[in-house]
């Protein structure tokens, strides 16, 4: 229920319509009883971005989050950022204070609470990384920071594995890092690897789609963790279950970086029966889109 009293933050992004976002946040206001309300904010126009910011910082508005094309484009307007954020060069998070927007990242906290969860450490770890986009940097300076054995990175475009690759030397030195194309995986993947999927392929509608094909790949892999929660079971942890290793989806990371921003905004700690609540809620939606019934529900 909005009211005149209630507190606005919104996702900046474009397009924003598909986003689960503002069903996350406001069944998290529902939930704690918070009278806060989240919206939408769509900027179509890059070139407007500031004019946004702007706008929203004289509304008053508590908060935004920033996602896919806007990360990196925020930051020149900010009072400043995190140091998260300034390591991998993106921003997620904006909360609202007296100098202006502040930013944070969120996405890498969430997914080092999603490891402590599940039980997975990265140190000393062989931890391969499929992809070499903005996800993929999220997740490679997160092994680099936990102290990683070797992170090695496979993309389809070998040259941006290799931008990567040169940025992980600055940000973590020491870790040895490999960069290759994803035809050549055989090189580059240990024995026992943790995986992280960082790419679309396999994201709704392409759901049939892996990156790689060859199942002697999954038995190198120990753990997956498949960034992709469209559908939640990819043919990534189809295979990398069906070699014996444990597979997980990306839908708690999602919840775990939205959680710590609604947290950020309204200076309060957020139970874990309303974290589990919220991915119940969340899996349903992805269900409902999908066309399934929670019955038919493979995981
Ligand atoms: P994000 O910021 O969400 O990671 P991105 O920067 O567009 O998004 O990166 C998408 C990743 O998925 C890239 O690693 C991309 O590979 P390229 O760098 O070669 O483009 C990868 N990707 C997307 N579609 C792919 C496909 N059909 N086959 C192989 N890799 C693909």
């Amino acid at each position: 229920m909005i009211t005149a009293a209630s507190r606005i933050a919104g996702l900046i992004a474009h397009p924003v319509g598909h986003s689960l976002s503002p069903l996350l946040q406001n069944t998290l206001a529902e939930r704690t009883g918070l009278d806060f309300v989240y919206l939408p904010l769509e900027v179509r126009d890059p070139a407007r971005l500031g004019e946004a910011l702007r706008g929203a910082a004289a509304f008053g508005f508590a908060g935004m989050n920033v996602t896919v094309p806007y990360k990196e484009a925020v930051i020149p307007y900010l009072s400043g950022i995190d140091p998260w954020a300034r390591k991998i060069g993106a921003v997620n998070t904006l909360t609202l204070t007296e100098s202006g927007y502040e930013g944070s990242n969120t996405d890498l906290p969430g997914m080092k609470r999603f490891l402590d969860d599940a039980g997975i450490s990265l140190r000393e770890r062989a931890v391969v990384v499929l992809g070499a986009g903005g996800a993929a940097k999220a997740i490679a300076v997160l092994a680099g920071s936990m102290g990683a054995g070797s992170i090695s990175l496979l993309n389809r475009t070998v040259e941006r594995a290799e931008a990567l690759k040169e940025e992980l030397f600055r940000v973590c030195p020491g870790i040895p890092v490999t960069a290759a194309p994803v035809d050549s995986w055989k090189r580059a993947v240990p024995e026992r690897s943790i995986v992280f999927q960082c790419t679309s392929v396999g994201m709704f509608p392409g759901t049939e789609e892996v990156l790689i094909e060859d199942d002697l790949f999954y038995r190198r892999a120990e753990t997956g963790i498949d960034i992709v929660y469209t559908p939640s079971e990819t043919v990534f942890l189809k295979k990398i279950r069906k070699a014996g290793g444990k597979g997980y989806s990306g839908l708690p990371m999602l919840v775990n970086q939205g959680i710590l921003s609604f947290e950020r905004w309204n200076g309060l700690t957020v139970p874990d029966e309303v974290r589990a609540e919220v991915c119940g809620v969340l899996r349903a939606e992805l269900d409902r889109r999908e066309g399934r019934s929670a019955a038919q529900r493979e995981t």
